[in-house]
């Protein structure tokens, strides 16, 4: 099939990527000239792995290219639309303008029988209200919703081999154009299958909300126990594993920690909130906003546990922090909780030096002040205090005793509870995880 792929970001890039693995014909359109260049040339311009391979595997086979020229997508029947609805600034709600005027650039540039495909995550009502805006003018397509369940780090394999298939289209029928196209772009993985569920426009919407929303309440939920942890001597992540033996519970996404990040759970539950008040219905989900604040409360522990653990306060002391992406294997470091504690005990006076393997330059690109060194041992020469906030496995793997030779105090906090407390205890260190005892 001829698709277009309207956004080339964390997603959008992916998406086209995995497209023209399906064997598609495949454009990628982006306003940013330079990532259009860099994927010309089979280069991802972010940390995911395994998509480096897939873009030159698409440019080689000469099913995948890239333009910075909007009019490029009039070649395809099918456009995706995979730009990012981040949260507004001054306000909770999804900032839409991306999603609006890529429409408009598909409207204008596309023909009559096309099929116009929504991947971002939007708010529930914005296909309706988008199909409002099609003018008498416009040609007539076919509009649908495909939300997108990829997490990053592994985002090749989630586009590839979806757990799951959403296809929202109007009136919620198997009959419809867009819904009979969807399946063929998708026949790989429906024919080895793939779950799919053919719903409404507005249900397809609300599918990966509702998705992110949960996710976000397991991890506060158990972040909350970790609380009660610290304040009653138990351990969270025993709690933790004995509840997720109850199958209905499930241990994933029981970790507890400094908490939940990225650019998609903490403003999709915002936007989710913004939501439900224009719908007249805040309490439904004011639970949202309690997950919002417990998960923000772990960042300020663990500012709070280093003022303890280094005694007189963080001011002047060397603090080595380990990881600033938001999680492992990603680049991004959007609402990343690492970051914000680093920045915060650096707002605090402590002379702050952070590594991490790929997010280094994003976080200096956020906060220039910020000192960031290539490896875990350079941070930790002369450290005072370690405090590991993003469970790369380079930093899960550091041994105590050789750790312990490079620092100048045996002090960690274990913001993600990932290493083994015996062993660094056996080995001197004063070590706090996050409600672990
Ligand atoms: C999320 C959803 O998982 C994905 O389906 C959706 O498409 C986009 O949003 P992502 O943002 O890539 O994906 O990250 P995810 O793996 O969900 O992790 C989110 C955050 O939660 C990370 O900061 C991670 O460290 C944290 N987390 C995760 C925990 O603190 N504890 C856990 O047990 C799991």
């Amino acid at each position: 099939m001829r698709l277009s792929v309207v956004g080339c970001g964390y997603l959008g890039a992916v998406h086209a990527a995995a497209m023209a693995e399906l064997g598609h014909d495949v454009v990628g359109i982006d306003v940013d000239a330079r990532k259009v260049a860099q994927l010309s040339r089979g280069e991802a311009p972010f940390f995911e792995p395994g998509l480096q391979e897939l873009l030159l595997a698409g440019l080689r086979s000469g099913r995948l290219r890239f333009s910075a020229d909007p009019a490029a997508l009039s070649s395809a029947d099918l456009h995706f639309i995979a730009v990012g609805t981040p949260q507004l600034s001054g306000g909770a709600g999804a900032d839409l303008s991306y999603v609006d005027a890529a429409f408009a650039q598909v409207l204008a540039h596309g023909k009559d029988g096309d099929i116009v495909v929504g991947k971002s995550t939007v708010p529930v009502g914005t296909v309706e209200r988008l199909s409002g805006t099609i003018g008498r003018d416009a040609p007539r397509v076919t509009l649908a919703w495909n939300p997108e369940f990829l997490r990053e780090g592994h985002a090749v394999a989630d586009s590839l081999t979806p757990d799951r298939l959403v296809f929202g289209v109007a009136g919620g029928s198997r009959d419809d154009a867009a819904a009979a196209a969807l399946a063929q772009v998708y026949e790989k993985p429906l024919r080895d299958g793939t779950p799919l569920i053919v719903t409404d426009w507005a249900t397809a919407e609300l599918v990966k909300v509702a998705a992110n929303a949960f996710l976000a309440t397991k991890i506060s939920f158990i972040n909350a126990m970790a609380e009660i942890a610290e304040a009653t001597g138990a351990d969270v992540t025993q709690l933790a594993d004995a509840i997720g033996h109850d199958a209905r519970i499930g241990r994933r996404f029981l970790n507890a920690g400094v908490g939940f990040g990225g650019g998609c759970l903490p403003k999709d539950i915002r936007a989710f909130q913004a939501r439900a008040v224009e719908l007249g219905l805040a309490e439904t989900v004011v639970f949202l906003d309690e997950m919002d604040k417990i998960n923000l409360r772990r960042r300020s522990r663990v500012v709070e546990l280093a003022g303890e653990l280094l005694g007189s306060g963080p001011a002047g002391r060397r603090v080595a922090v380990l990881g600033l992406a938001f999680k492992p294997d990603s680049d991004d470091v959007r609402d990343s909780p690492a970051l914000e504690v680093a920045c915060a005990l650096r707002a605090a006076g402590a002379e702050v030096v952070a590594a991490d393997p790929h997010a280094a330059a994003n976080a200096r690109a956020r906060d220039p002040e910020l000192v960031t060194v290539d490896s875990a041992d350079e941070a930790l020469v002369g450290a005072e205090l370690v405090i590991l906030l993003t469970e790369w496995r380079e930093f899960t793997e550091l041994d105590p005793e050789r750790t312990a030779a490079l620092v100048s105090g045996r002090r960690i906090i274990d913001g993600r509870n990932v290493l083994d407390p015996e062993a660094w205890i056996g080995a001197g260190w004063q070590y706090r995880g996050l409600g672990r005892r």
